[in-house]
């Protein structure tokens, strides 16, 4: 069917390794996978850890195509790569860390066409997905800009262990100020806790904080720490079943987890529509 109009979602927080790639690329596992939705990941991350994980979700061993390539030449499409049903990835690599000059090349000065660009390319290929996940590093730089204006909804990861929201905030401030200067309706879509240590007082105290600020932004589901989730990360997203045909009881956990988070976030999705 050619007749869709993908949504595209942005994972962010200004702060790394709090779980923003485990959430692209778990949420898009889950809208190819249970929900059956056309799915597209746009890794834009020069580290290319989402490239990674769903090029071994998919068995894929050599990778030819490129964000990077795809940013040079001005078009996408040939960039894509099919990791399972439903389920492609625009993979990133090193180079793409050359993102700024290769923006200065094309646009020179002119930083509406640099900051807009993502959002230029990623128009020809919505009418193919239902859901874009696009992954960024954790910095104020041309990635989260191009990837902010680019989308619709910010899904925002918020770690708990820390004293402040710090990452999250600035995140929040960031978007809404970007949003404002270039006229572009980006709204949040909801923020994922995630407990990624054992919770205590402070993962309390900074969720009941996040909740006071953000109110039902907040998801009820909270992330928090799967060794499957971590297992992933090596062996690529799987579902394993016993000899007796039941779902493999670590792997239902980690799926059932991000399956809730999901379909708060399509609860979301639905009252913000609707306004
Ligand atoms: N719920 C979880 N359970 C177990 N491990 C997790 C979980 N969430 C994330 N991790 C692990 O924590 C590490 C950091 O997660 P991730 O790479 O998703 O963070 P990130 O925010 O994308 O980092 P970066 O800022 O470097 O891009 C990874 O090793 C990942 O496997
Ligand atoms: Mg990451």
């Amino acid at each position: 069917m050619n007749n869709k109009n993908a949504t595209v979602y942005v994972v962010g927080n200004f702060k790394g390794g709090v779980g923003k790639t485990k959430t692209v690329t778990m949420l898009a596992y889950e809208s190819a996978t249970h929900f059956k939705e056309k799915t597209l990941v746009i890794d834009l991350d020069p580290q290319g850890n989402a490239t990674r994980v769903l090029a071994k979700t998919g068995g894929i061993s050599s990778i030819t195509t490129s964000v990077t390539d795809g940013f040079s030449n001005g078009d996408l499409e040939p960039e894509i790569v099919n990791v399972t049903t439903n389920l492609d990835l625009i993979p990133a690599n090193t180079a793409f860390r050359n993102l700024t000059k290769i923006l200065v090349q094309k646009f020179g000065n002119d930083e509406d066409s640099q900051i807009f660009y993502l959002k230029k390319l990623i128009e020809p290929l919505k009418e193919k997905y239902d859901r874009i996940y696009i992954d960024v590093p954790p910095t104020i730089s041309d990635y989260s800009d191009n990837a902010m204006l680019a989308a619709d909804y910010c899904i925002i990861v918020l770690q708990t262990q820390e004293l402040s929201l710090d990452g999250a905030q600035t995140y929040i401030a960031y978007m809404q100020f970007l949003s404002d200067k270039y006229n572009s309706n980006l709204n949040v879509l909801g923020i994922v806790p995630m407990m990624l240590r054992a919770g205590g007082r402070v993962d309390t105290k900074v969720l009941d904080q996040a909740i006071s600020m953000y109110g039902g932004n907040v998801l009820q589901t909270i992330v928090k720490y799967q060794e499957r989730l971590k297992v992933y990360d090596v062996e690529g997203i799987s579902i394993n079943y016993n000899q007796r045909g039941k779902m493999d009881m670590w792997d239902q956990k980690a799926h059932a987890l991000f399956i809730n988070v999901l379909t708060e976030l399509n609860e979301h999705q639905k009252v913000l529509d609707s306004l």
